[in-house]
């Protein structure tokens, strides 16, 4: 695994942007696998900078994301769908069929689990996959548990990631209880993994991850084994590295 050490928040959204930008000059019909939550916000904004200035065409690019709250469309304002429109989709020129996201509406979770780990097949796999770290050490939506799940499921939230993911969600409105989110396999089975993590409340979680037992209990502690890792965090959340 590589780690590439930034200054603070903006410093590492700019360095996760410059490996994204690279992978689609180089293949232009890449497929990329992307994320949500606060962290990859900002390397969105710097793509949709360098899109602006003409440095960067997302007209072949491919994406599947990584999960979807389970009961949520995508008009609902707190569905994944709705926030890659509004962070990335919006505003560059990648076509909208060639967006991929689990349907949280689908409440056939066999079918809808089966019918995304087709298209991620059909897509030939992904070239790039950005990944998040949740404070338990969740990728996507893989939750500590006894064991790697491997294609996508339906999992349920814990307390932990219910609560951290709280401030999402209007008063009065509840966290979903359940999301549809690729597997470990699917994730290991990216050719190049980037994850970005910043800020102190992170720390000790980095360290658990990268620097403790590859385990479930962890899940991103999965990605010590993987060929192509590169871990782009601030100073704060390698504090304990
Ligand atoms: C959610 C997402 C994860 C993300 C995590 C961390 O739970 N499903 O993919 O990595 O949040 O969010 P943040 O970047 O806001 O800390």
């Amino acid at each position: 695994m590589k780690i590439i050490e930034a200054r603070d928040y903006d410093h590492m959204s700019r360095q996760a942007a410059n490996i994204i930008s690279a992978q689609v000059i180089l293949k232009p019909a890449s497929v990329l696998g992307l994320a949500t939550g606060s962290s990859p916000i900002g390397a969105y904004r710097q793509l949709i900078d360098w899109y602006g200035k003409g440095d960067i065409d997302f007209s072949a690019v491919r994406t599947v994301n990584l999960d979807e709250y389970v009961g949520l469309g995508p008009e609902d304002s707190q569905s994944y769908a709705h926030f890659m429109r509004v962070h990335l989709f919006d505003h560059v020129n990648i076509r909208r069929e060639n967006t991929h996201i689990p349907d949280g509406l689908n409440d056939d979770a066999q079918a809808e689990c089966r019918r995304y780990d087709e298209i991620i097949a059909s897509l030939g796999g992904i070239d790039l996959q950005l990944l998040g770290l949740g404070p338990n050490g969740h990728i996507g939506f893989n939750e500590p548990s006894r064991s790697f799940a491997k294609g996508t499921h339906k999992v349920e939230l814990s307390p932990a990631t219910v609560e951290a993911n709280r401030r999402f969600f209007g008063p009065g409105r509840q966290v979903p209880g359940y999301a549809y989110t690729m597997g470990i396999c699917d994730i290991m089975q990216a050719r190049r993994v980037v994850m970005v993590v910043s800020g102190s409340h992170k720390a000790a979680i980095v360290r658990d991850a990268f620097l403790g037992p590859v385990t479930p209990e962890v899940p991103a502690s999965i990605l010590q084994l993987h060929r192509d890792f590169t871990l782009v965090a601030d100073r704060e959340s390698l504090s304990l590295l």
